[in-house]
């Protein structure tokens, strides 16, 4: 855990859009558990938890990697070859909770398209990055096996991503749950995978990673974070629209076995466990920085149409000089100027909300529509990366 101070959590998280200045007082709060009693840092996936440990513990991982592999639209049969009491147990989660609806998905899958440039950007850019200063998972990630080639990681989180907000993501024919229930799978088996680093074990301030506690504190990182960034860019947004993307977060988080109990309830709610949960923990760690190095390394490969320089200001802009600092990112004051002047009037422009083309206009609209076609590419090639469940850790 950091240790800033009271004020300077709020001034961070008002920066990243985590927190309202007036500091709502939040629901998962001061007892640190909800109305039921629980806590969510003490509550993890026990049935699927077992499941995987024994199925990783008999050598079963690759088989069922195989079997899996062909089993990716909602409405595809569960395939055959799986251990039963894994197939009893994915007959009952693969399906949306009873209180779905499918009208607010349908619309968030609208609104996902009508918005995706800047979904893609904050995504990939503003979360990605942030998640390399949420010690718990930038420890967790740097020493599971994913973590020593962050490229086909990063490849495996867009699917995750590129599925959720596909037009058809919660339809028989998208391909959303069952991408979540592999996900699921997935982080069953670094519970059980690494408890047994001595690498994460040094420098991990729990026992056991991905608590219901934790994947909240994510789910703040990405819904949370990206629905305040386009209140303050004065995205429109209708309040359905807005209900919508909640909605779809929701269901997420379910499926990816939270507790309903714990999922707020409303963006006021959710707003108030953010600046709560995940405001206060943001800090830098030795492996966050190297994740966000590598990370910033590979987008920069990329032809963006803009210097490194422009980068680092952009991550500085949409995360705080606080966050940029932490990560060592250098200066480029020029392109600071040209981020916080020319991106407010680009997003008035494109929203049609200003009447001329800002300068800048095609520097920005070159570099939205790059990560877009990064986002895009990357999982609607042949060659993108299926989410395999890991039989290790990170060698060190
Ligand atoms: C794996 C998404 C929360 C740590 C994955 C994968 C996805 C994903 C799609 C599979 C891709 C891969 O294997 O790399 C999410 C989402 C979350 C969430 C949407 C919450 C909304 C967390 C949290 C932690 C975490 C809270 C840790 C504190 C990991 C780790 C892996 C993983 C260590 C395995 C990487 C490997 O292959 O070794 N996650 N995750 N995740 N996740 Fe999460």
């Amino acid at each position: 855990m950091s240790n800033l101070s009271r004020r300077n959590v709020l001034s961070l998280g008002v920066a990243l859009g985590l927190a309202s200045a007036a500091g709502v007082v939040p629901a998962w709060a001061s007892t640190g558990t909800t109305a039921a009693g629980a806590d969510p840092w003490w509550v993890w996936d026990d049935e699927v938890d077992g499941l995987m440990a024994g199925i990783l513990d008999a050598g079963q991982v690759p088989a069922l990697n195989t079997a899996l592999r062909p089993w990716v639209d909602n409405d595809d049969p569960l395939p055959t070859g799986l251990p039963a009491d894994l197939a009893g147990y994915l007959r009952r989660v693969n399906r949306l909770p009873s209180w779905a609806d499918p009208a607010k998905l349908r619309r968030a899958a609208d609104f996902n398209r009508r918005k995706d440039t800047y979904l893609f950007m904050l995504y990939g850019l503003g979360s990605g990055i942030m998640s390399t200063v949420i010690p718990r998972e930038a420890k967790s990630v740097y020493w599971s096996a994913g973590g020593a080639n962050m490229q086909d990681r990063a490849a495996k989180t867009f699917t995750f991503g590129y599925d959720l907000s596909d037009l058809n993501a919660f339809e028989p024919s998208g391909q959303f749950v069952v991408t979540a229930n592999k996900t699921r799978l997935v982080h069953a088996a670094v519970r059980h995978l690494l408890p047994q680093s001595a690498h994460w074990r040094a420098v991990a301030d729990e026992r056991i990673p991905i608590s219901n506690g934790d994947i909240l504190v994510t789910f703040h990182s990405l819904g949370t974070y990206v629905h305040r960034k386009l209140l303050e860019w004065r995205v429109p947004m209708s309040a359905a629209d807005e209900e919508a993307f909640l909605h779809q977060w929701q269901v997420a988080i379910h499926l990816l076995g939270v507790r309903d109990e714990f999922i707020p309830k409303t963006w006021a709610e959710a707003d108030a466990q953010s600046t709560r949960v995940l405001t206060p923990l943001l800090a830098p760690t030795t492996e966050g920085k190297e994740l966000a190095a590598e990370l910033l390394g590979l987008t920069a490969q990329i032809d963006l149409g803009v210097t490194r320089g422009f980068l680092n200001e952009f991550v500085r802009y949409v995360l705080s000089d606080a966050v940029g600092d932490w990560l060592g990112l250098p200066r480029d004051y020029a392109a600071a100027t040209l981020v916080r002047t020319g991106w407010p009037a680009y997003i008035a422009f494109r929203e049609g909300l200003l009447p001329i083309a800002p300068a800048g206009f095609y520097l920005f609209d070159q570099f939205l529509r790059a990560i877009a076609m990064l986002f895009l590419n990357k999982v609607s090639s042949p060659t993108s990366t299926p989410i395999t469940i890991p039989t290790g850790n990170r060698p060190g």
